[in-house]
C-alpha cells in the first residue's frame, strides 16, 4: 500500500512570536512544485494561531503537542481537541516520551486522547519507544508492543492515525539506532498495528523520530517501513527541516 511520507517538526517548549520560524519555512518553500511528502509544524500552544495564519495558503499542515480528553470542562490549564480544530489543526501529537516522564502518561490516557482526538476530526501522531535500560535490557520489541496495544485506539485508520517510534535514548542526543535496527522495530510495530487495526495498518504511516538530520534523514527514510519523520530540535532551523523532507524517497 503506498504510503506518502510526512515530515512533522515538533517545536516541543520553543519559539517566540520574535522567531519567525514559520514565516522562514514557508519562504523557503514559495514557488516550490507539488511535493511527494507531506509536512506539518506542532508549535506550542501559544504559537498556534500565528503559525496557523503564517502557514495558511502554503501546503503545511498545523499540529498540537497534547490534547485533553474531553471536550470542555472543568480542567484548569488543559486544551481540548475540540479547540485544537477550531484553531485549524489537522494533527495532534500524543505519548511524546517527554509527556510520559514529566506528567506520568500511562498507555491508557494516551488511548483516550487519541479516542477524543479522532471524534473531534484530528488526526493523532501516537509516540512509542523504549529507553536505553530496556533496550540494554533486551526489551525493545516487547516495550514498543505493550505501548502500541495500550497507546492506539482499535478504531483507528490509516487516514487517522500515524505512529511516531522514538527511542528515548536517541532524542535530542544526537544518537540513533543503526538502520537495520529502525527497520526491525518499525516492520515489528507495524505488524503489532495489524493486531489491533486490522488490514489498516498497512497504510498507517510509522516514522521514526530521534536525532533526525539533513545528514541521516535520506538513509533512515529509505528504509521499507519508514514513512518519514518526527523531527525535534532539526525542525527549529526551516534550512535544515526543509532539507529533511527533501530527503523522502
Ligand atoms: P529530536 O526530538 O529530533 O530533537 O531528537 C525528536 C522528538 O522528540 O520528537
Amino acid at each position: 500500500m503506498a504510503r506518502r511520507p510526512l515530515i512533522a517538526g515538533n517545536w516541543k517548549m520553543n519559539g517566540l512570536l520574535a522567531d519567525g520560524l514559520a514565516a522562514n519555512l514557508t519562504g523557503l518553500m514559495k514557488g516550490k512544485p507539488d511535493w511527494p511528502f507531506e509536512m506539518a509544524v506542532c508549535p506550542p500552544f501559544t504559537l498556534l494561531q500565528h503559525v496557523g495564519k503564517a502557514i495558511g495558503d502554503s501546503a503545511i499542515a498545523l499540529g498540537a503537542q497534547n490534547c485533553h480528553t474531553k471536550e470542555s470542562g472543568a480542567h484548569t490549564g488543559d486544551i481540548s481537541p475540540v479547540m485544537l480544530k477550531e484553531l485549524g489543526c489537522t494533527y495532534v501529537i500524543l505519548g511524546h516520551s517527554e509527556r510520559r516522564t514529566d506528567h506520568g502518561e500511562k498507555d491508557s490516557l494516551v488511548k483516550a486522547k487519541a479516542m477524543a482526538a479522532h471524534k473531534a476530526g484530528l488526526k493523532t501522531i501516537v509516540c512509542i519507544g523504549e529507553t536505553e535500560a530496556e533496550r540494554d535490557a533486551g526489551k525493545t520489541l516487547t516495550v514498543n508492543q505493550t505501548q502500541i496495544k495500550g497507546s492506539v485506539p482499535e478504531g483507528s485508520s490509516a487516514a487517522t492515525l500515524v505512529i511516531a517510534y522514538e527511542p528515548v535514548w536517541a532524542i535530542g542526543t544526537g544518537r540513533t539506532p543503526t538502520n537495520p535496527e529502525i527497520q526491525e522495530v518499525h516492520a515489528f510495530i507495524r505488524k503489532e498495528l495489524a493486531a489491533v487495526i486490522g488490514s489498516e495498518a498497512a497504510g498507517v504511516r510509522i516514522l521514526y523520530g530521534g536525532s533526525m538530520k539533513p545528514g541521516n534523514a535520506r538513509e533512515i527514510m529509505a528504509l521499507a517501513d519508514v514513512d518519514g519523520g518526527l523531527i525535534g530540535g532539526a525542525s527549529l532551523k526551516a534550512e535544515d527541516f526543509w532539507a529533511i523532507a527533501q530527503s523522502c524517497p
